[in-house]
């Protein structure tokens, strides 16, 4: 297994949207694996193939305190369950070090194929509905912070910026 680099914003890459995987090989297999390990480094608790360059509708997630409760979506389609908003506050580890509440339907449910191309069905509620619809917006390029005032993204996109600059 392999880490692999995590994309920073306003990168615009972040803004593909991510193509569907026709089959599951070897390849994603191994990709989901170095996605996970990826994630569990950095660490977070979910990361989307966009956000380490790969624009396949892929993410991987875990929120589990033990960190032994991972999760593959491939090919993820959400279906909404609850019209009750749950307002939590959002990280992303293509935003380091800001964290902003966002509202979004606390209940959900997923359909997608596992690490092995199997499918599966998983419904989910609080933090993990959070986390599956948060992972699932990268995939069409959609980002924590489009859900935010523009002032407000703007300023985390100077800060970030200012940040890379320092680094480079
Ligand atoms: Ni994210």
């Amino acid at each position: 297994m392999s880490q692999l680099p995590i994309l920073i914003y306003p990168d615009p890459r972040l803004r593909k949207k991510a193509a569907p995987i026709d089959a599951v090989d070897a390849s994603i297999t191994r990709l989901a694996e170095d996605m996970l390990e990826t994630m569990y480094e950095a660490p977070g608790i979910g990361l989307a193939g966009t956000q380490v360059n790969v624009h396949k509708r892929i993410v991987v997630l875990d929120i589990s305190e033990a960190r032994d409760e991972p999760h593959v979506l491939i090919n993820p389609t959400l279906e909404i369950l609850s019209q009750t908003m749950l307002e939590a506050p959002e990280g992303c580890l293509s935003l380091p070090g800001f964290y902003e509440p966002v509202a979004r339907p606390d209940a959900i449910r997923v359909a997608a194929l596992d690490r092995h191309g199997a499918a599966f069905e998983l419904e989910a509620e609080g933090m993990l509905a959070v986390c599956i619809q948060h992972e699932c917006d990268h995939l069409e390029g959609r980002l924590f912070v489009d859900y935010l005032s523009s002032l407000k993204r703007q300023r985390i996109r100077k800060r970030l910026l200012k940040q890379q600059r320092i680094r480079a």
